[in-house]
């Protein structure tokens, strides 16, 4: 890949570049889908960590093209992806569907760019490392192809969790299910639900086989079928034996991120009328016996885990609760019955925070430090 060798900070003629002089010679950041609900999370995301980043540029298709959106506190045209506009970009987050940035980030890397990919088109490439601050960072360097990729949600929602578990008793078996969240499928699926719910608010539906989604209507959006009063045990695309494309990426990218290729993974997930926030239930096999003491200790210290688990003061995370915050919430601690190596747990994380923008930020501001230690004039 070639290296940058950095440039003196100057104006980049793009409507978003703030000439900001305290941000001079700091790092260009694109963030490419600004628009989507991924994208709308990260802008407010930059807006409260460190400020670390010399331009934002803001880049989503052609159809919002001079639009204008907050970042900083700042207005910020949003301009269309195309080469021209990763000139004297150093890093960009692809926030965009898989197929967009399947094309799109190769072109980005080759031009010098260090792409930080949210979207799946990467995760598995073995010259792509798949990122986790909190459990993988050091792998943040290995990037052959100058394209780091970021998990899926539903992954990401646990992995910090387990990782830190893993790190102490050695994780030997998962098995796993998920509640996701609408929001999990875009704008497309946040407006889905709310359309749902506004049809069926106030009735009596619910009661009888089919009301529901004569209700409704046939559009039920990304989802097979009516999310609304209803609870979905798909997601994703259909893989092979009947597997959905979203539970063989929890079981993929969980064994690349932990190091544990042939980990035993087992997963369903599910989708629930909640807008953001996804949960799982995990029950994880260890090496030996575990205690659910050393468990709680383990937990309630792992940076980016907070552990809510008082069940008699009946304090568990919920979704409701949880959206909008960073970490990955654990409640329900229990040493399985059945089995003295196992723990039974909820775990809540807000998919489009750590479940995706946040962990792309941390990725992006690992590489910023990368940067500013081989140029020091960049920070
Ligand atoms: N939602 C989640 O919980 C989540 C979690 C982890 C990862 N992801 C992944 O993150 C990516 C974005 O997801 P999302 O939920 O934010 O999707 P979304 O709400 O549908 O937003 C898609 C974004 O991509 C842009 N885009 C679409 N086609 C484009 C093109 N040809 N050129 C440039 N930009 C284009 C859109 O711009 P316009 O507004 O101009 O159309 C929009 O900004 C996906 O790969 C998704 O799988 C999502």
């Amino acid at each position: 890949m070639a290296e940058r060798t950095g440039r003196p900070a100057e104006h980049s003629g793009f409507p978003g570049h703030s000439g900001h002089p305290g941000r001079l010679g700091r790092p260009t950041l694109a963030v490419v889908g600004a628009t989507g609900a991924v994208g709308r999370v990260m802008l407010q995301i930059l807006s409260q960590h460190a400020d670390i980043w010399g331009e934002i540029r803001l880049l989503a298709s052609p159809r919002s093209a001079g639009r204008k959106l907050a970042v900083r506190g700042e207005e910020v045209e949003v301009a269309a992806l195309s080469e021209a506009a990763l000139d004297g970009v150093d890093v960009a987050m692809f926030d965009v569907p898989d197929e967009v940035a399947a094309h799109w980030a190769p072109i980005a890397a080759a031009k010098g760019v260090i792409v930080v990919d949210n979207s799946g088109a990467f995760r598995m490439d073995p010259d792509v490392p798949l990122v986790v601050p909190e459990v993988n960072p050091h792998t943040t360097r290995m990037r052959p192809r100058g394209i780091i990729a970021n998990p899926n949600c539903t992954t990401l929602s646990m992995i910090v969790a387990l990782g830190a578990l893993h790190a102490e008793f050695g994780l030997r078996e998962l098995v796993v299910s998920s509640y996701q969240a609408v929001s999990g499928a875009g704008r497309a699926g946040v407006e889905t639900l709310r359309q749902q719910l506004s049809l069926v608010a106030g009735t009596e539906l619910g009661t009888n086989p089919g009301d529901v989604r004569r209700a409704v209507g046939d559009n039920t959006g990304p989802f097979p079928e009516p999310v609304a009063l209803n609870v979905v045990p798909w997601a994703g695309s259909l893989r092979e034996d009947g597997w959905s494309s979203e539970e063989m990426k929890v079981r993929d990218e969980s064994r690349k991120i932990l190091g544990l290729p042939h980990l035993p993974v087992a997963v369903t997930c599910v989708r629930v009328p909640v807008v953001t926030t996804h949960s799982l239930t995990v029950h994880a096999r260890f090496e030996d016996t575990v205690t659910v003491a050393r468990a709680r200790e383990i937990l309630a210290t792992a940076p980016g885990v907070v552990l809510f688990d008082d069940p008699a003061a009946g304090e568990f995370p919920t979704p409701a609760d949880v959206v909008g915050t960073d970490p990955t919430w654990v409640g329900r601690v229990r040493r399985a019955l059945d089995d003295p190596t196992a723990l039974e747990l909820f775990v809540c994380g807000d998919n489009l925070r750590k479940g995706a923008a946040l962990n792309t930020a941390q990725i992006a501001e690992l590489v910023a430090a990368e940067l500013s230690v081989r140029h020091p004039g960049k920070a």
